[in-house]
């Protein structure tokens, strides 16, 4: 089931133009708290996150200076402090160079002011000045000096920011046209496991990148995603749509929303509390039972779209129609990610309960930019939560379809199985699904074991087999018998597994 769905994922998304990225399973920790928002569950609370090991240099100098700093007269002396610090230094900048520290703009930032800071403090000191100005100096020396050698990382809770960050480092903004890329594998977030919520589950993901933003991308994003689930027959997916605006009107909406939610701030419970600050749009999200009349009340974020965010969203459906596809407007879809802004979308299942979502996504036209790519690129695409997927397609029984075997080759005896080994291998060329018993069973057993595991055809083949160079074979469903040569029953079981 899940070879079926994943194939079907690269078979349809080839057709789109789609080529598969593989991403690395962990990042630094600064790219997704950068991306997704460090206000956000995923990221606030639901991050596996470690860290890397200092390399041994930077701990031996480090306890270097931390020594000389023990000593009365250290902050004047060149071989107690100074030297080691200029090891340090020269240890930080190779580590940047041979790629053992990351070079993001943090880590480079942080050595840059490092390096003033050393210029600075030498200078001081070879001045002559009052020891209360070295003092200060040094200080902020020291502060510089706690450089993050051991790097932080992150067990991917989603793979957008990778996305991102490989189509940045990688240069592919100088690509032709917009870059269409999909992924799958493992994600991993901090959850208490239920059903169709695990830590580590699975996505199948696609993202397009480049400086084209047209409706169009959006409708047939959502139209490969929706060829995807009909190729699967998932039955009762429906689409949820919404704008969210950009950065020039989500902001003043936000605000709206916030002088509304205090208002009725008592009536709401601790969480949606609490998001009033930090981020008022989650509590649009909420199930709480108590605060859906609340929220039904509150404005809306389609009142307050600028002109042109109303006019993409208005495009995005009409072109959604084009391609005749059904949508449901939701005004309460925010999404909990950051990096999104005007189109998100969400698609549920049945038969998956709270957890009904299968699928979510969107435009994060600023993300780019944010990770320090070319401003002018946009960015749209989704996620699919695999394992709800195939809950869903169990519970609607189309988990069904296995591949089913189509022989099952009994054998009796030392030179029918020679045989047997030798007849299997061709069949298998020719592409049969065949079951061969590894140890010579009775009869009996062997044809009831075939018979369990709902072979098509068993072929038999004994002593009197061999000797008349022909197999029997028998049609289980009918139990129908026939004797054929090698040919035959190639050319027999081709037509059978056509039909
Ligand atoms: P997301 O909504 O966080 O979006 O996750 C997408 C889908 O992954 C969900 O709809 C759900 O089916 C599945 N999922 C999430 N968490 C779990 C979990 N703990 N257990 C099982 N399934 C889960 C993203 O991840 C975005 N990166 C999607 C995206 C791509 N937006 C733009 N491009």
């Amino acid at each position: 089931m899940w070879n079926r769905v994943e194939q079907t994922a690269r078979a349809v998304f080839g057709t789109f133009g789609f080529a598969e990225i593989r991403l690395p399973v962990f990042e630094q920790t600064e790219l997704f708290a950068r991306s997704i928002g460090g206000e956000t569950d995923v990221v606030s609370k639901e991050m596996y996150t470690f860290s890397s090991q200092p390399g041994e240099t930077f701990a031996r100098i480090q306890r270097e200076i931390e020594l000389g700093i023990e000593d009365a007269n250290w902050f004047r002396d060149e071989d107690l402090l100074v030297a080691p610090v200029r090891t340090l230094i020269d240890e930080v900048d190779r580590a940047i160079k041979a790629g053992e520290v990351d070079r993001t703009p943090t880590t480079q930032g942080r050595f840059e002011r490092l390096r003033v800071q050393f210029a600075s403090y030498r200078d001081t000191v070879a001045k002559g000045v009052s020891e209360e100005i070295i003092l200060a100096r040094l200080r902020v020396l020291l502060e510089a000096l706690h450089f993050p050698v051991g790097e932080s990382l992150t067990l991917r809770p989603e793979a957008t920011a990778s996305v991102v960050r490989a189509y940045i480092e990688h240069g592919m903004h100088t690509l032709p046209a917009n870059v269409k890329l999909y992924y799958l594998g493992p994600m991993f977030r901090r959850e208490r496991p239920q059903k169709g919520r695990y830590r580590q589950f699975y996505q199948i993901g696609a993202e397009v990148l480049g400086t084209s933003d047209a409706p169009g991308i959006d409708a047939e994003v959502i139209e490969m995603l929706m060829t995807f689930f009909a190729r699967l027959k998932l039955k009762a997916a429906v689409l949820h749509i919404n704008s969210i605006g950009d950065k020039n009107c989500r902001p003043a909406y936000v605000e709206k929303l916030r002088g509304e939610l205090q208002k009725v701030r008592e009536q709401l419970g601790p969480d949606s509390q609490r998001r009033i600050e930090t981020n008022p749009l989650r509590v649009l999200d909420s199930k709480l039972e108590s605060e859906q009349a609340i929220i039904e009340k509150l404005p809306r974020i389609g009142d307050h779209l600028c002109a042109d965010c109303r006019s993409h969203y208005d495009e995005v459906k009409r072109q959604l129609t084009l391609r005749g596809i059904a949508y449901q407007e939701n005004w309460r879809l925010v999404r909990g990610l950051d990096y999104y802004m005007r189109t998100t979308f969400e698609i549920t299942a049945p038969g998956l309960g709270s957890q009904n979502a299968v699928c979510g996504g969107g435009r994060y036209d600023g993300l780019v930019e944010l990770l320090g790519g070319p401003a002018a690129t946009k960015g749209i695409g989704f996620a699919i939560g695999t394992d709800r997927l195939v809950l869903s397609l169990q519970e609607a029984g189309e988990g069904e379809v296995r591949q089913g075997l189509d022989v099952y080759l009994a054998w009796f005896g030392a030179a029918a199985q020679s045989a047997a080994i030798g007849l299997a291998k061709r069949l298998r060329e020719a592409g049969l699904v065949v079951e061969l018993p590894a140890v010579e069973m009775k009869f009996g057993k062997s044809l009831g074991l075939a018979d369990r595991l709902k072979v098509r055809h068993a072929v038999i083949l004994g002593d009197d087999e061999l000797a008349a160079k022909v197999v029997t074979v028998k049609r289980l469903s009918d139990g129908v018998q026939q004797k054929l040569t090698e040919p035959e029953l190639l050319h027999y079981l081709r037509a059978e597994s056509e039909s």
